[in-house]
């Protein structure tokens, strides 16, 4: 009889394997007793404001709210994030043909290569990158073609590095600022110069701006969609997830072009029915607060508190690590060890023993792609007690204490 595997080979291509074994670390160290402070994922740990979740509760009461949302035409979520866009980044939007609503942006990424391209096509992803990215391609059978993001060009892609025919080549560039895993912003000039570039290339440039709402010391990222021009060559995914403490509650959006807009969405119509809608009118008041009521204190506020009283404490420790200037991590170089092993010390085995070790999870900069080894990602998603704890368990850890 042959033997059934009932497992796609497509499904090894999906990212890293590292997530499964920091799972698997943690697993082993919950079941050994100790007490974990969970760094790993960049899951916000606080509510949506009390208006957005009445919003969810009121509507979720509501008898008539429980038909495929696909059935209603969805245009007053996407009419809110057009004005969120024109109150945010002035960019005027048409909310029909130039926003498409998803089921996060995850969603979006997971299936963009799907919608764009067909197999054999290629596209350019920054390394390290986030991990959908990558299995997106690996999904549509797309080509990947990755621009290194390193220190000595402020982890920034050398745009000009990248060889013409692979420009020729790409269907689309893919960039993500403020940046996950590295925590660095791009300013508008680099925008410019990038759809410059892609422009004379005929590439489509995707602009994932999940973090768009936690710049810190002032920042406050700009949209490559305020580019005059930039709705000709260019995309942007928008996520409530971190924005506005969602992420339990699935909603995001693909605001730009209206070919590749569109694109996404004639594929999704194929696979979901959308957005359960109580969550579409949470959506819709989440961006209103935001518009509206100047005192509301934006996402960044309490992880800029959190990175500066995490980053006192490892550098008393001894770690002094770069500051980030947006999102809820920190992209920390390897600490400087005073023991060692019988193998060297690379971001997996640090991560390894620091949380046999300590309790505390971090990420191995490895999983966002080969470039990221030699750093370690920490979500500043605890608060500052147990923050000021686990540097404090670091550093013993990195005295072999
Ligand atoms: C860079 C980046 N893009 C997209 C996402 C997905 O966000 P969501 O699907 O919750 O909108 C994340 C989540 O961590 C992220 O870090």
């Amino acid at each position: 009889m042959s033997q059934t595997k009932w497992r796609s080979d497509r499904l090894s291509q999906l990212g890293s394997s590292i997530f499964a074994e920091v799972a698997a670390w943690k697993l082993a160290a919950v079941e050994s007793g100790l007490d974990i402070i969970d760094l790993g994922i960049g899951s916000p740990d606080q509510p949506p404001t009390p208006a957005v979740r009445l919003a969810l509760s009121d509507a979720a009461l509501r008898s008539d709210m429980y038909a495929y949302p696909a059935t209603r035409s969805g245009l007053p979520f996407r009419q809110h994030a057009a004005a969120w866009m024109k109150h945010r980044f002035n960019v005027e939007l048409d909310a029909a043909s130039e926003i498409v609503t998803l089921l996060g942006s995850q969603d979006g990424l997971a299936h963009l290569a799907m919608a764009l391209c067909d197999p054999g096509d290629m596209a350019l992803l920054p390394n390290p990158g986030y991990p959908i990215y990558a299995a997106s391609l690996a999904l549509a059978g797309v080509e990947c073609k990755l621009m290194p993001l390193r220190e000595e060009n402020g982890y920034m892609p050398d745009l000009d590095a990248i060889p013409d025919e692979d420009w020729d080549k790409a269907t689309f560039i893919l960039l993500n600022y403020p940046n996950n895993p590295i925590s660095t912003v791009a300013d508008l000039a680099f925008f410019e110069r990038l759809l410059d570039k892609a422009r004379q290339h005929g590439v489509l440039v995707v602009h994932d701006l999940a973090y768009s709402e936690m710049g810190f010391d002032g920042c406050e990222p700009p949209s490559i969609l305020e580019v005059p021009g930039a709705i000709e060559q260019a995309v942007e995914f928008h996520s409530l997830s971190k924005s506005f403490n969602m992420a339990g509650c699935r909603i995001g959006f693909l605001a730009g072009n209206k070919a590749a807009v569109g694109a996404l969405r004639e594929l999704k119509a194929n696979i979901d029915y959308g957005v359960f809608d109580p969550i579409q009118e949470a959506g819709i008041v989440a961006l209103q607060e935001a518009i509206s009521n100047t005192e509301l204190p934006k996402a960044g506020k309490l992880y800029e508190q959190r990175r500066n009283i995490f980053l006192d404490a490892l550098r008393t420790e001894g770690w002094d690590v770069a500051a980030p200037k947006a999102t809820m991590f920190v992209w920390a170089q390897l600490p400087p060890m005073q023991w060692t092993m019988d193998v060297p010390w690379t971001s997996r085995r640090i991560s390894q023993e620091m949380l046999k070790a300590t309790g505390v999870v971090v990420v191995p900069g490895e999983a966002f792609g080969s470039e990221g080894e030699g750093y370690v990602r920490i979500a500043l998603v605890e608060s500052e007690e147990r923050l000021q704890e686990a540097a404090q368990r670091i550093g013993r850890f990195i005295r072999g204490q």
